[in-house]
């Protein structure tokens, strides 16, 4: 499908979920306010790939990224409830041991760049269309 779209109102804050998008996972997480100022305080010459909280997602709430590490393309750990999210409570990919932070941003390990923010759009406040 060249884009999907995705119901949020089931995604409680906290959680986020998996959905499939051209063949590759995109991740959807409902950040928690400490999630979001995790995000934004962090000073951009601390990251690997410099890019502000803000650029990356269009609702602080939402965090919307393709799954798949930078490095060599496994799929990171984090997403399903229990899953270790790794040392900046995002997602850890566990083939080589990076760790991405609550904005998706490369941490600390071997992967060189950001996890990838697709191409979206929000049809309502709950509802949005992925590609
Ligand atoms: Fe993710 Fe190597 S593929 S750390």
């Amino acid at each position: 499908l060249a884009s999907v779209e995705v119901n949020l109102s089931n995604i409680p804050v906290g959680q986020a979920v998996k959905v499939m998008w051209r063949g590759k996972p995109v991740f959807i997480r409902h950040r928690t306010e400490r999630e979001i100022n995790e995000a934004e305080e962090v000073s951009l010459n601390e990251l690997v790939d410099p890019q502000s909280d803000e650029a990356r997602v269009q609702k602080k709430e939402w965090l919307i990224v393709v799954g798949v590490c930078t490095h060599l393309g496994c799929i990171p750990m984090g997403t399903a409830t229990g899953e270790t999210r790794g040392d900046y409570d995002g997602w850890y990919c566990p083939c080589h041991g990076s760790h991405y932070d609550t904005s998706g941003r490369i941490r600390k390990g071997p992967a060189p760049l950001n996890l990838v923010v697709p191409t979206y759009t929000f049809l309502t406040d709950t509802s949005v269309q992925i590609g």
